[in-house]
């Protein structure tokens, strides 16, 4: 591995220097611009191969050195890309196998990101590009850090080479077709595999089958990522590598990917402005924010965002005045050591012409957008001493891939509306508002002692060793909510015998002998008893599980239908800790009580003293002597937040901040104050 330490916040942009080649008065005030923009590093390269080898084995790098050495000419770094993402026209018709077979068959030359994983031509092509990249800028000034490829994800390829590779893979895990099919419970409906030619990742009803084919897919392109990092590790040792990540669900085991790169960074496109207000929207950009930065537990890349508007959201609205400045402080209140864009400069033709850029086709600095971008990487140069600073948390919510492709896979009693990153995101949602930083992890985390609490909503499938992880954890004094659908299948998919949830039940003192499916215009509540939370009726939606105490004590009870008086939310005492269940899908307002409650049993620190308005989080990063704390108000009106012993030094006025201090609409605030204050 390679160290990835900038000595710089950094901002900056994707830059299609190539696109720009014959006229040259553009690029040169470019360079001025950029300069202009407060910007200190440019994502390049990340489409141009057909540019780099305009034929066969006929390498055109001049273009390259030029822009390398002019980024460096003008203290920028470069992120530079491998170019896989997209290639030249030639090698798709003289190699017809590096492109995607779906199920209409082999895809035509067009578009990007759509190769085959498998393909050994396009891996030999990847290897030689990278390598000679690799070779020619190892020592560039300029190169700060390889930017593999373009947002992997599944292309859903399943041509021959992608399925021999499959069974092989099968062959691997499984060892014997009588081995698989009891793993995937083929009897059922006369599935049994008699030869491994037989199996083909197209039958729904096999879910043993599905979920091994995303995992397999989610491997090969690891397994291609890793390749390509290959060449670039062998000749250029020194130079870290990312690949930018998207939103959690393309289809990748993002936490597999993790520990084979050295940073780990994120396009991050949020919809802002397109609910009644924009609190769930930071909610669920910061939990993302938040995940990327656990993958690795450490400072992440906000490497891509778009500096106004995209242009392919169906309705893209522009970020209101304000809102690009709060969502770029955002991400690096929850983590981030830089923020870039997508794109610098927009471009003249094609899908993304439209797409907002730093300079637009005005070409000119006199724009709101230029402003505001250049106000952030003032921002982000007064924000220097946060670089590489922490996120401390003691809670941490589970959030596990497979998981959820076992759930999407699963027909259940109630089959609709199954959201299990949304319902992540609600459990998530009360430390957002509570100032309360939370790690996401996932279910096979091994280093689950550094918190005092852990919810894992809807842990549908439990891998091997989960269960006895959880059970530890709460033995030796942690606190665990977990919630109905879970515990139900291993990791194959097979029910566990002995009722719901599994290996779990011990734990939690209870078993689950039916779940309700509650329609939306049906209604059930839950009541809580005396001495915890609000005794008032909460509103139970679409699962209710129906459940029995094994050990554990109901602290709220179903209102209706014929279960009603039997326990809805339990707790048990195991070993020195608590694991809580919460046997129905509850409305937004208990979790906000519930865990406001728990946090102050565990004893959970908050950033502040006091509640925050709503809309408005507080995270703080930190380091040995000082910390930040981030005040953060994503509502468009101004909020007002009292301090209390919380005072410190404004990182953008200087002013000392304490008592009450006013946050304007989509406003924020930055205060140093000492570590452990
Ligand atoms: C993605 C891609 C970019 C660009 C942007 C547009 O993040 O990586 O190449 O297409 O989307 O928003
Ligand atoms: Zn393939």
């Amino acid at each position: 591995m390679a160290q990835f330490d900038p000595q710089k916040m950094l901002h900056g942009a994707d830059y299609n220097y190539e696109q720009w080649l014959d006229m040259p008065e553009i690029l040169e005030r470019d360079f001025a611009l950029m300069k202009a923009a407060r910007c200190n590093v440019m994502s390049v390269g990340i489409f141009s191969w057909a540019m780099l080898e305009p034929a066969e084995d006929q390498f055109e790098f001049e273009w390259l050195d030029e822009l390398m050495d002019r980024l460096a000419g003008n203290g920028l770094w470069a992120i530079l890309a491998t170019p896989s993402g997209a290639r030249p026209a030639w090698m798709g018709h003289k190699y017809p196998e590096v492109r995607v077979v779906d199920e209409h068959g082999r895809q035509p030359h067009r578009l990007r990101h759509n190769h085959c994983p498998t393909s050994p031509i396009y891996r030999a092509k990847v290897r030689q590009i990278n390598t000679l990249l690799a070779q020619r800028y190892a020592n560039h000034p300029a190169l700060l850090l390889w930017h593999i490829s373009n947002e992997y994800g599944n292309n859903g390829c399943r041509c021959d080479l992608c399925l021999g590779a499959f069974r092989a893979w099968l062959e691997n895990r499984y060892g014997s077709l009588e081995t698989l099919n009891r793993a995937w419970w083929t009897t059922f409906w006369s599935h049994r595999y008699t030869d491994w030619s037989q199996i083909e990742p197209v039958d729904p009803s096999i879910h043993g089958l599905m979920l091994d084919w995303r995992r397999f897919v989610s491997g090969q392109v690891l397994d291609f990522c890793r390749a390509e990092i290959e060449p670039l590790r062998a000749f250029a040792p020194a130079i870290p590598v990312t690949t930018n990540f998207m939103l959690p669900d393309v289809g990748l085991d993002y936490w597999a990917f993790a520990p084979h790169l050295d940073v780990i960074s994120w396009d991050s496109y949020p919809r802002w402005h397109s609910e009644a207000d924009d609190v769930g929207t930071a909610v669920a950009t910061a939990f993302i924010h938040d995940l990327h930065r656990s993958y690795k537990g450490r400072p992440f890349l906000l490497i891509e965002s778009t500096p106004s508007v995209t242009n392919w959201q169906g309705i893209s609205r522009p970020k209101r005045p304000g809102m690009h400045e709060l969502a770029a402080l955002q991400a690096v209140a929850h983590g981030a050591n830089g923020v870039q864009y997508f794109q610098w400069r927009q471009s003249r033709g094609g899908e993304e012409k439209f797409h907002g850029a730093v300079v637009s086709h005005a070409g000119h600095e006199n724009t709101r957008t230029f402003r505001e971008v250049t106000a952030v990487g003032e921002m982000l140069a007064e924000l220097q001493p946060v670089i590489n600073t922490a996120n401390e948390s003691e809670v941490a919510i589970i959030y596990d891939f497979q998981n959820e492709w076992a759930i999407d896979l699963a027909q259940l009693p109630r089959s609709v509306d199954k959201n299990y990153q949304q319902r992540c995101m609600a459990h998530y949602r009360p430390f957002w508002q509570m100032g309360i930083t939370a790690d996401i992890i996932n279910s096979t985390a091994t280093d689950f002692v550094a918190y005092k609490l852990i919810a894992a909503p809807m842990l549908y499938m439990l891998q091997e060793g989960v269960a006895e992880a959880l059970s530890e954890y709460v033995r030796n004094g942690g606190t665990l909510v977990l919630t109905y659908l879970s515990g139900l299948v291993n990791e194959s998919d097979l029910t566990f015998l002995g009722g719901a949830p599994g290996p779990l039940q011990q734990l939690l003192g209870i078993w689950v002998e039916e779940t309700d499916a509650l329609f939306e215009h049906q209604r059930q509540t839950i009541r809580m008893g005396e001495g915890g939370l609000p005794t008032r009726p909460y509103t139970v939606r679409q699962y209710a599980d129906i459940l029995h105490l094994s050990g554990a004590e109901a602290l709220g009870s179903y209102d209706h239908d014929f279960y009603a008086g039997s326990p809805a939310v339990t707790v048990n005492q195991f070993g020195a800790g608590r694991a809580y269940y919460l046997g129905a899908r509850l409305e937004d307002s208990f979790l906000a009580d519930f865990y406001g409650w728990l946090a102050q049993i565990t004893r959970l620190e908050p950033a502040l003293g006091r509640p925050l308005p709503r809309g408005v989080t507080a995270q703080v990063r930190s380091n040995a002597e000082q910390a930040y704390l981030f005040l953060l108000n994503f509502e468009p009106y101004p909020q007002t937040v009292v301090l209390g012993d919380s005072a410190g030094m404004g990182l953008f006025s200087g002013a000392d901040l304490h008592g009450e201090i006013t946050l304007d609409g989509y406003g924020f605030r930055v205060l140093r104050q000492p570590k452990n204050r």
